[in-house]
Protein backbone atom coordinates (compact mmCIF):
# COMPACT_ATOMS: atom_id res chain seq x y z
CA UNK A 1 0.00 0.00 0.00
CA UNK A 2 1.07 3.37 -0.67
CA UNK A 3 0.41 5.98 2.45
CA UNK A 4 1.06 9.22 2.51
CA UNK A 5 0.96 10.42 6.10
CA UNK A 6 0.13 14.66 6.49
CA UNK A 7 1.63 16.38 9.65
CA UNK A 8 3.36 19.81 11.58
CA UNK A 9 5.57 17.63 13.29
CA UNK A 10 7.86 14.80 12.35
CA UNK A 11 11.13 13.55 14.26
CA UNK A 12 13.79 14.51 13.75
CA UNK A 13 13.16 16.90 11.68
CA UNK A 14 10.77 19.43 14.01
CA UNK A 15 9.45 17.72 17.32
CA UNK A 16 7.35 19.66 19.61
CA UNK A 17 5.79 16.63 21.57
CA UNK A 18 4.62 13.13 21.11
CA UNK A 19 2.96 14.30 17.24
CA UNK A 20 6.72 14.29 15.88
CA UNK A 21 7.47 10.94 17.71
CA UNK A 22 4.38 9.24 16.50
CA UNK A 23 5.02 10.50 12.80
CA UNK A 24 9.06 9.88 12.79
CA UNK A 25 8.17 6.51 13.35
CA UNK A 26 4.98 5.01 12.23
CA UNK A 27 6.15 5.10 8.51
CA UNK A 28 9.08 3.06 9.25
CA UNK A 29 7.38 0.40 10.57
CA UNK A 30 4.73 0.44 7.98
CA UNK A 31 7.42 0.25 5.17
CA UNK A 32 9.02 -2.81 7.20
CA UNK A 33 5.07 -4.31 6.67
CA UNK A 34 6.08 -4.05 3.11
CA UNK A 35 4.11 -0.73 2.28
CA UNK A 36 5.74 2.36 1.03
CA UNK A 37 5.09 5.26 3.65
CA UNK A 38 5.87 8.90 3.29
CA UNK A 39 5.37 11.87 5.38
CA UNK A 40 4.66 15.21 4.23
CA UNK A 41 4.93 18.04 6.51
CA UNK A 42 6.28 22.22 6.41
CA UNK A 43 9.35 23.14 5.32
CA UNK A 44 10.34 24.78 8.86
CA UNK A 45 13.75 27.02 9.43
CA UNK A 46 15.20 24.87 11.76
CA UNK A 47 18.30 22.69 12.50
CA UNK A 48 17.86 20.17 10.96
CA UNK A 49 16.94 21.87 7.73
CA UNK A 50 19.90 24.32 8.19
CA UNK A 51 22.05 20.58 7.95
CA UNK A 52 20.80 18.82 5.78
CA UNK A 53 20.78 18.80 2.07
CA UNK A 54 17.32 18.96 -0.35
CA UNK A 55 16.49 18.96 -3.86
CA UNK A 56 13.25 20.03 -5.25
CA UNK A 57 10.57 17.97 -6.74
CA UNK A 58 7.60 20.05 -7.71
CA UNK A 59 7.37 23.73 -7.99
CA UNK A 60 3.71 25.73 -8.61
CA UNK A 61 1.54 28.54 -7.24
CA UNK A 62 -1.06 27.72 -4.54
CA UNK A 63 -4.28 29.83 -4.58
CA UNK A 64 -4.80 31.46 -0.82
CA UNK A 65 -8.39 33.19 -1.39
CA UNK A 66 -7.25 34.23 -4.46
CA UNK A 67 -3.80 35.49 -3.53
CA UNK A 68 -1.30 33.41 -5.25
CA UNK A 69 1.67 31.71 -3.37
CA UNK A 70 5.33 30.17 -5.23
CA UNK A 71 5.38 27.17 -3.46
CA UNK A 72 8.18 24.44 -3.85
CA UNK A 73 8.26 20.74 -2.56
CA UNK A 74 11.43 19.60 -1.18
CA UNK A 75 12.90 16.34 -0.40
CA UNK A 76 15.76 14.73 1.60
CA UNK A 77 18.86 14.42 -0.72
CA UNK A 78 20.57 11.57 1.78
CA UNK A 79 17.38 10.48 3.67
CA UNK A 80 18.16 8.16 6.62
CA UNK A 81 14.80 8.12 7.98
CA UNK A 82 13.54 4.94 6.90
CA UNK A 83 10.51 6.52 5.03
CA UNK A 84 10.20 9.27 2.15
CA UNK A 85 9.76 12.37 3.29
CA UNK A 86 8.67 15.69 1.37
CA UNK A 87 8.76 19.18 2.78
CA UNK A 88 6.43 22.58 1.51
CA UNK A 89 8.24 25.04 1.68
CA UNK A 90 5.92 28.73 1.44
CA UNK A 91 8.83 30.66 2.48
CA UNK A 92 6.88 34.03 3.94
CA UNK A 93 4.56 31.46 6.03
CA UNK A 94 6.03 28.28 6.88
CA UNK A 95 9.86 29.24 6.58
CA UNK A 96 9.69 30.27 10.47
CA UNK A 97 12.15 29.26 13.70
CA UNK A 98 8.97 27.97 15.04
CA UNK A 99 5.92 25.27 14.63
CA UNK A 100 3.09 26.77 15.88
CA UNK A 101 1.92 30.52 16.26
CA UNK A 102 -0.98 32.48 16.63
CA UNK A 103 -1.45 32.81 12.91
CA UNK A 104 -1.79 29.28 12.51
CA UNK A 105 -5.27 29.40 10.33
CA UNK A 106 -3.39 30.99 7.30
CA UNK A 107 -0.15 28.93 7.65
CA UNK A 108 -1.93 25.79 7.74
CA UNK A 109 -4.52 26.34 5.22
CA UNK A 110 -1.50 27.28 2.78
CA UNK A 111 0.11 24.16 4.18
CA UNK A 112 -2.77 21.99 3.34
CA UNK A 113 -4.10 23.46 -0.36
CA UNK A 114 -0.15 22.83 -1.32
CA UNK A 115 -0.21 19.40 -0.42
CA UNK A 116 -3.11 18.61 -2.49
CA UNK A 117 -2.10 20.47 -5.00
CA UNK A 118 1.26 18.23 -5.74
CA UNK A 119 -0.74 15.54 -5.14
CA UNK A 120 -3.26 16.36 -7.76
CA UNK A 121 -0.16 16.80 -10.36
CA UNK A 122 1.07 13.23 -10.09
CA UNK A 123 -0.08 10.49 -11.80
CA UNK A 124 0.03 7.96 -8.96
CA UNK A 125 -2.19 8.58 -6.39
CA UNK A 126 -1.60 7.01 -2.75
CA UNK A 127 -3.73 4.39 -1.59
CA UNK A 128 -4.09 5.79 1.69
CA UNK A 129 -4.22 9.33 3.02
CA UNK A 130 -3.55 9.75 6.91
CA UNK A 131 -4.27 13.33 8.92
CA UNK A 132 -2.75 13.69 12.34
CA UNK A 133 -4.38 16.49 14.22
CA UNK A 134 -6.39 19.73 13.60
CA UNK A 135 -3.80 21.26 11.67
CA UNK A 136 -4.59 19.06 8.74
CA UNK A 137 -7.93 18.77 9.58
CA UNK A 138 -9.64 20.02 6.59
CA UNK A 139 -8.23 17.91 4.09
CA UNK A 140 -10.88 15.37 4.52
CA UNK A 141 -13.14 17.67 3.82
CA UNK A 142 -11.50 18.88 0.85
CA UNK A 143 -11.03 15.88 -0.85
CA UNK A 144 -14.55 15.30 -0.01
CA UNK A 145 -16.15 18.53 -1.41
CA UNK A 146 -13.41 21.17 -2.63
CA UNK A 147 -14.27 21.47 -6.62
CA UNK A 148 -10.32 21.73 -7.48
CA UNK A 149 -9.73 17.79 -5.67
CA UNK A 150 -12.06 16.12 -6.94
CA UNK A 151 -10.43 13.79 -9.10
CA UNK A 152 -8.57 13.35 -5.16
CA UNK A 153 -12.19 12.33 -3.72
CA UNK A 154 -11.98 8.89 -4.01
CA UNK A 155 -8.75 8.20 -1.99
CA UNK A 156 -9.45 6.80 1.59
CA UNK A 157 -8.66 9.29 4.21
CA UNK A 158 -7.83 8.38 7.71
CA UNK A 159 -7.71 10.62 10.25
CA UNK A 160 -6.00 10.62 13.65
CA UNK A 161 -6.54 12.72 16.76
CA UNK A 162 -3.60 12.84 18.71
CA UNK A 163 -5.44 15.79 21.49
CA UNK A 164 -8.71 16.90 21.19
CA UNK A 165 -8.16 19.86 23.24
CA UNK A 166 -6.85 21.37 20.15
CA UNK A 167 -9.74 22.34 17.09
CA UNK A 168 -7.80 24.90 15.09
CA UNK A 169 -11.31 26.95 15.08
CA UNK A 170 -11.47 30.14 13.14
CA UNK A 171 -14.19 32.64 12.12
CA UNK A 172 -16.84 32.16 9.42
CA UNK A 173 -15.01 35.40 7.94
CA UNK A 174 -12.21 33.67 7.02
CA UNK A 175 -14.18 30.96 5.14
CA UNK A 176 -12.95 32.31 1.65
CA UNK A 177 -9.26 30.67 2.41
CA UNK A 178 -11.05 27.18 2.22
CA UNK A 179 -10.76 26.20 -1.96
CA UNK A 180 -14.44 26.69 -3.35
CA UNK A 181 -17.08 24.12 -2.21
CA UNK A 182 -20.74 23.60 -2.66
CA UNK A 183 -21.83 26.01 -0.20
CA UNK A 184 -24.94 24.01 1.18
CA UNK A 185 -22.09 21.39 2.75
CA UNK A 186 -20.70 24.42 4.92
CA UNK A 187 -22.40 22.74 7.88
CA UNK A 188 -19.69 20.07 7.58
CA UNK A 189 -16.63 22.54 8.78
CA UNK A 190 -18.93 24.10 11.40
CA UNK A 191 -19.02 23.32 14.98
CA UNK A 192 -20.80 25.96 17.24
CA UNK A 193 -21.12 28.79 14.99
CA UNK A 194 -17.04 28.39 14.28
CA UNK A 195 -15.05 26.55 11.74
CA UNK A 196 -13.88 24.28 13.20
CA UNK A 197 -10.79 21.91 11.48
CA UNK A 198 -11.32 19.04 14.20
CA UNK A 199 -14.53 18.91 13.88
CA UNK A 200 -14.94 18.94 10.04
CA UNK A 201 -12.19 15.99 10.11
CA UNK A 202 -14.59 13.77 12.31
CA UNK A 203 -17.24 14.42 10.23
CA UNK A 204 -15.29 13.70 6.83
CA UNK A 205 -12.93 11.37 7.33
CA UNK A 206 -13.50 7.75 6.37
CA UNK A 207 -11.91 6.42 9.76
CA UNK A 208 -11.16 8.27 12.66
CA UNK A 209 -8.56 6.82 15.36
CA UNK A 210 -6.99 8.27 18.29
CA UNK A 211 -4.21 7.24 20.08
CA UNK A 212 -5.67 4.92 22.64
CA UNK A 213 -8.32 2.85 23.50
CA UNK A 214 -8.81 4.66 26.72
CA UNK A 215 -9.07 8.41 25.19
CA UNK A 216 -11.34 6.95 22.51
CA UNK A 217 -14.25 6.17 25.51
CA UNK A 218 -13.35 9.16 27.15
CA UNK A 219 -13.75 11.59 24.21
CA UNK A 220 -17.40 10.55 24.36
CA UNK A 221 -17.85 12.38 27.99
CA UNK A 222 -14.77 14.73 27.88
CA UNK A 223 -13.51 16.24 24.12
CA UNK A 224 -13.88 20.18 24.72
CA UNK A 225 -17.05 20.53 23.03
CA UNK A 226 -17.38 17.65 20.71
CA UNK A 227 -18.20 15.01 22.93
CA UNK A 228 -21.48 14.92 21.19
CA UNK A 229 -20.00 14.53 17.57
CA UNK A 230 -17.94 11.65 18.93
CA UNK A 231 -20.32 9.68 20.30
CA UNK A 232 -22.67 10.09 17.13
CA UNK A 233 -19.67 9.51 14.64
CA UNK A 234 -18.81 6.50 17.15
CA UNK A 235 -18.69 3.71 14.16
CA UNK A 236 -16.32 4.98 12.76
CA UNK A 237 -13.50 5.78 15.39
CA UNK A 238 -11.41 3.54 17.28
CA UNK A 239 -8.14 3.92 19.73
CA UNK A 240 -5.15 2.36 18.30
CA UNK A 241 -2.01 2.83 21.24
CA UNK A 242 0.66 4.01 19.44
CA UNK A 243 4.04 2.34 19.93
CA UNK A 244 7.48 4.05 20.28
CA UNK A 245 10.28 3.61 18.43
CA UNK A 246 12.62 1.38 19.78
CA UNK A 247 15.45 1.88 17.71
CA UNK A 248 15.50 5.31 18.71
CA UNK A 249 14.63 4.55 22.38
CA UNK A 250 16.81 2.13 22.98
CA UNK A 251 19.20 2.00 26.53
CA UNK A 252 21.45 -0.18 25.09
CA UNK A 253 22.22 2.00 22.02
CA UNK A 254 21.04 5.44 22.87
CA UNK A 255 24.02 7.73 21.77
CA UNK A 256 22.56 10.89 23.73
CA UNK A 257 22.44 8.77 27.38
CA UNK A 258 25.98 8.78 29.52
CA UNK A 259 26.19 5.00 30.02
CA UNK A 260 24.39 2.17 27.72
CA UNK A 261 22.80 -0.73 29.31
CA UNK A 262 20.82 -3.12 29.34
CA UNK A 263 18.58 -5.22 32.04
CA UNK A 264 21.43 -7.35 32.97
CA UNK A 265 23.30 -4.05 33.65
CA UNK A 266 20.37 -1.92 34.58
CA UNK A 267 21.66 -1.06 38.22
CA UNK A 268 25.13 0.12 36.77
CA UNK A 269 23.67 2.06 34.02
CA UNK A 270 20.91 3.85 35.19
CA UNK A 271 23.86 4.69 38.27
CA UNK A 272 26.18 6.82 35.93
CA UNK A 273 23.47 8.21 33.79
CA UNK A 274 21.85 9.25 37.81
CA UNK A 275 25.10 10.64 39.23
CA UNK A 276 26.08 12.61 35.57
CA UNK A 277 22.38 14.25 36.22
CA UNK A 278 23.22 14.46 39.60
CA UNK A 279 26.71 16.34 39.43
CA UNK A 280 25.37 18.38 36.63
CA UNK A 281 22.58 19.87 38.63
CA UNK A 282 23.76 19.69 41.87
CA UNK A 283 21.80 16.90 43.63
CA UNK A 284 22.21 13.91 45.83
CA UNK A 285 22.28 10.60 43.77
CA UNK A 286 22.55 8.79 47.09
CA UNK A 287 18.38 9.91 47.28
CA UNK A 288 15.57 8.59 44.74
CA UNK A 289 15.61 10.18 42.00
CA UNK A 290 11.94 11.34 40.57
CA UNK A 291 11.28 13.54 36.94
CA UNK A 292 9.14 15.09 34.80
CA UNK A 293 9.33 15.89 31.07
CA UNK A 294 6.96 17.87 29.17
CA UNK A 295 5.15 20.85 28.72
CA UNK A 296 4.42 22.86 31.77
CA UNK A 297 0.70 23.06 30.62
CA UNK A 298 -2.76 22.47 32.49
CA UNK A 299 -3.41 18.91 30.85
CA UNK A 300 -0.25 17.39 32.47
CA UNK A 301 -0.84 19.10 35.71
CA UNK A 302 2.23 21.32 35.94
CA UNK A 303 0.32 24.04 37.69
CA UNK A 304 0.26 21.73 40.67
CA UNK A 305 3.84 20.95 41.16
CA UNK A 306 5.07 23.78 42.86
CA UNK A 307 2.83 22.63 45.79
CA UNK A 308 3.20 18.96 45.39
CA UNK A 309 7.24 19.12 45.29
CA UNK A 310 7.14 21.66 48.26
CA UNK A 311 5.56 19.07 49.77
CA UNK A 312 7.78 16.02 49.57
CA UNK A 313 10.70 18.12 49.26
CA UNK A 314 10.30 19.51 52.95
CA UNK A 315 11.91 16.36 54.82
CA UNK A 316 14.92 16.08 52.19
CA UNK A 317 14.33 12.29 51.50
CA UNK A 318 14.13 12.89 47.83
CA UNK A 319 15.78 14.33 44.85
CA UNK A 320 13.34 16.15 41.87
CA UNK A 321 14.82 17.49 38.63
CA UNK A 322 12.72 19.07 36.08
CA UNK A 323 12.70 19.56 32.27
CA UNK A 324 10.05 21.30 30.13
CA UNK A 325 8.73 24.71 29.30
CA UNK A 326 5.26 25.94 28.63
CA UNK A 327 3.25 28.48 30.55
CA UNK A 328 4.97 31.51 32.11
CA UNK A 329 3.47 31.65 35.95
CA UNK A 330 4.37 27.57 35.64
CA UNK A 331 7.63 27.80 34.65
CA UNK A 332 8.53 31.42 36.68
CA UNK A 333 7.01 28.90 40.16
CA UNK A 334 9.14 25.87 39.59
CA UNK A 335 12.50 28.19 38.58
CA UNK A 336 11.51 29.99 42.38
CA UNK A 337 11.60 26.51 44.46
CA UNK A 338 15.23 25.93 43.41
CA UNK A 339 16.11 28.79 46.01
CA UNK A 340 14.14 27.07 48.78
CA UNK A 341 14.85 23.01 48.33
CA UNK A 342 18.56 22.06 48.01
CA UNK A 343 17.12 18.60 46.47
CA UNK A 344 15.59 20.07 43.65
CA UNK A 345 16.54 21.67 40.37
CA UNK A 346 15.29 22.03 37.02
CA UNK A 347 16.02 22.85 32.87
CA UNK A 348 13.13 25.09 31.26
CA UNK A 349 13.47 24.74 27.94
CA UNK A 350 13.36 21.89 25.48
CA UNK A 351 16.41 19.48 25.14
CA UNK A 352 16.17 16.06 23.42
CA UNK A 353 19.32 14.68 24.62
CA UNK A 354 18.69 15.85 28.38
CA UNK A 355 15.09 14.11 28.13
CA UNK A 356 17.07 10.73 26.90
CA UNK A 357 19.28 10.99 30.48
CA UNK A 358 16.44 11.92 32.35
CA UNK A 359 14.73 8.61 31.26
CA UNK A 360 17.83 6.68 31.77
CA UNK A 361 18.96 8.09 34.70
CA UNK A 362 15.95 8.64 37.23
CA UNK A 363 14.58 6.12 39.54
CA UNK A 364 10.76 7.48 38.78
CA UNK A 365 9.03 9.83 36.19
CA UNK A 366 6.04 11.94 37.58
CA UNK A 367 3.05 12.35 35.60
CA UNK A 368 -0.22 13.82 37.13
CA UNK A 369 -1.63 14.20 33.42
CA UNK A 370 -5.20 15.37 33.61
CA UNK A 371 -5.25 14.66 30.04
CA UNK A 372 -3.02 12.19 28.30
CA UNK A 373 -4.26 10.56 25.05
CA UNK A 374 -1.38 8.34 25.09
CA UNK A 375 1.47 9.81 26.58
CA UNK A 376 4.74 8.56 25.45
CA UNK A 377 6.65 9.67 28.01
CA UNK A 378 5.77 6.43 30.22
CA UNK A 379 6.35 4.34 27.58
CA UNK A 380 9.65 5.30 27.52
CA UNK A 381 10.14 5.34 30.92
CA UNK A 382 9.35 2.03 31.11
CA UNK A 383 12.05 0.65 28.05
CA UNK A 384 15.08 2.45 30.07
CA UNK A 385 13.69 1.08 33.97
CA UNK A 386 12.29 3.98 35.27
CA UNK A 387 9.15 3.24 37.05
CA UNK A 388 6.38 5.69 36.33
CA UNK A 389 3.60 7.22 38.54
CA UNK A 390 0.67 7.94 36.46
CA UNK A 391 -2.67 9.30 36.38
CA UNK A 392 -5.36 6.84 35.77
CA UNK A 393 -6.64 8.03 32.44
CA UNK A 394 -6.01 7.78 29.12
CA UNK A 395 -3.54 5.93 27.58
CA UNK A 396 -2.04 5.75 30.75
CA UNK A 397 -4.28 4.02 32.11
CA UNK A 398 -4.18 1.17 29.06
CA UNK A 399 -0.32 0.67 30.15
CA UNK A 400 -0.02 0.84 33.31
CA UNK A 401 -0.85 -1.24 36.47
CA UNK A 402 -0.30 -0.89 40.08
CA UNK A 403 2.24 -2.49 42.11
CA UNK A 404 -0.50 -3.39 44.33
CA UNK A 405 -2.42 -5.37 41.50
CA UNK A 406 0.98 -7.48 40.69
CA UNK A 407 1.71 -4.12 38.20
CA UNK A 408 4.96 -2.59 37.83
CA UNK A 409 3.78 1.21 37.86
CA UNK A 410 2.10 3.55 40.87
CA UNK A 411 -1.63 4.89 40.09
CA UNK A 412 -2.52 7.48 41.68
CA UNK A 413 -6.63 8.21 41.29
CA UNK A 414 -6.93 11.50 40.20
CA UNK A 415 -4.22 14.76 39.41
CA UNK A 416 -5.16 16.46 42.73
CA UNK A 417 -1.86 17.49 44.81
CA UNK A 418 -2.89 15.17 47.30
CA UNK A 419 -2.96 12.19 45.36
CA UNK A 420 -0.17 13.13 43.48
CA UNK A 421 1.95 13.56 46.74
CA UNK A 422 0.42 10.47 47.92
CA UNK A 423 2.27 8.77 44.80
CA UNK A 424 5.35 10.15 45.58
CA UNK A 425 5.52 9.24 48.72
CA UNK A 426 4.44 5.49 48.11
CA UNK A 427 7.29 5.14 45.10
CA UNK A 428 9.97 6.45 47.84
CA UNK A 429 9.04 3.82 50.18
CA UNK A 430 9.14 1.13 47.53
CA UNK A 431 12.88 2.41 46.35
CA UNK A 432 13.85 0.81 49.82
CA UNK A 433 12.49 -2.46 49.11
CA UNK A 434 15.72 -3.01 47.10
CA UNK A 435 15.33 -6.81 45.39
CA UNK A 436 11.55 -5.40 44.67
CA UNK A 437 12.70 -2.34 42.76
CA UNK A 438 15.32 -3.97 40.80
CA UNK A 439 12.84 -6.90 39.85
CA UNK A 440 10.73 -4.27 38.52
CA UNK A 441 13.16 -2.54 36.63
CA UNK A 442 14.12 -5.77 34.78
CA UNK A 443 10.23 -6.42 33.94
CA UNK A 444 9.03 -3.08 32.52
CA UNK A 445 12.37 -2.81 30.57
CA UNK A 446 11.16 -6.32 28.84
CA UNK A 447 7.65 -4.93 27.55
CA UNK A 448 7.28 -4.82 24.28
CA UNK A 449 5.98 -1.54 23.11
CA UNK A 450 6.97 -1.31 19.51
CA UNK A 451 5.22 -0.04 17.04
CA UNK A 452 4.81 -3.21 14.88
CA UNK A 453 1.62 -4.23 16.48
CA UNK A 454 0.11 -0.62 16.20
CA UNK A 455 1.14 -0.46 12.73
CA UNK A 456 -0.69 -3.84 12.04
CA UNK A 457 -3.73 -2.78 13.32
CA UNK A 458 -3.66 0.75 11.14
CA UNK A 459 -2.85 -1.82 8.51
CA UNK A 460 -6.04 -3.62 8.94
CA UNK A 461 -8.25 -0.89 9.38
CA UNK A 462 -6.58 0.73 5.84
CA UNK A 463 -7.25 -2.54 4.35
CA UNK A 464 -11.20 -1.93 5.59
CA UNK A 465 -11.59 1.59 3.70
CA UNK A 466 -9.97 0.85 0.44
P1 LIG B 1 2.68 15.46 24.45
O1 LIG B 1 2.74 15.14 23.02
O2 LIG B 1 1.30 15.66 24.97
O3 LIG B 1 3.56 16.59 24.84
P2 LIG B 1 3.83 12.80 24.87
O4 LIG B 1 4.06 12.04 26.13
O5 LIG B 1 3.09 12.10 23.82
O6 LIG B 1 3.20 14.19 25.28
O7 LIG B 1 5.22 13.14 24.18
C1 LIG B 1 6.10 14.10 24.65
C2 LIG B 1 7.40 13.95 23.88
O8 LIG B 1 8.11 15.17 23.94
C3 LIG B 1 8.32 12.91 24.48
O9 LIG B 1 9.18 12.43 23.45
C4 LIG B 1 9.11 13.73 25.51
O10 LIG B 1 10.33 13.13 25.85
C5 LIG B 1 9.30 15.01 24.71
N1 LIG B 1 9.48 16.23 25.49
C6 LIG B 1 8.51 16.96 26.10
N2 LIG B 1 9.03 18.06 26.66
C7 LIG B 1 10.36 18.03 26.41
C8 LIG B 1 11.45 18.90 26.73
N3 LIG B 1 11.26 20.02 27.42
N4 LIG B 1 12.68 18.56 26.28
C9 LIG B 1 12.87 17.41 25.58
N5 LIG B 1 11.88 16.56 25.25
C10 LIG B 1 10.64 16.87 25.66
C1 LIG C 1 -0.58 14.25 21.94
C2 LIG C 1 -1.02 13.74 23.29
C3 LIG C 1 -0.15 12.65 23.86
C4 LIG C 1 0.17 11.62 22.78
C5 LIG C 1 0.78 12.32 21.58
C6 LIG C 1 1.14 11.35 20.45
O1 LIG C 1 0.33 15.27 22.01
O2 LIG C 1 -1.13 14.79 24.23
O3 LIG C 1 -0.81 12.02 24.93
O4 LIG C 1 1.06 10.66 23.28
O5 LIG C 1 -0.11 13.24 21.05
O6 LIG C 1 0.02 10.66 19.96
Amino acid sequence: MTIIHLSAECYPVAKVGGLADVVGALPKYQNDLGNTASVIMPFYNNKFTQSHTFSSVFNAELNLAGKKIPFEVLTLVENTLGFAIFFIHIEPLLYKDYVYSNTDTERFLAFQIAALDWLKSQDNKPDIIHCHDHHTGLIPFMLQESFEYKSLNNIPVVFTIHNAQYQGWFSHDLVHLIPKFNFDHVGLIDWNHQINPLAAAIKCAWQVTTVSPSYMEELKEKANGLEWLLAHEHEKCVGILNGIDTAVWNPETDEFIIKNYNSTSVSAGKKANKKWLCDTFDLDDKKPLFVFIGRLVGEKGADLFPEIFSEVLKNNAISILLLGSGETETEQALKDLSADYKNYNHFIGYDEKLSHILYAGADFLIMPSRVEPCGLNQLYALRYGTVAIVNNIGGLKDTITDLSNDGFGIIIPSATIEATVTGILRAKTFYTKKEAFKTTQKHIMAINHSWLQSAKTYQELYKNIS
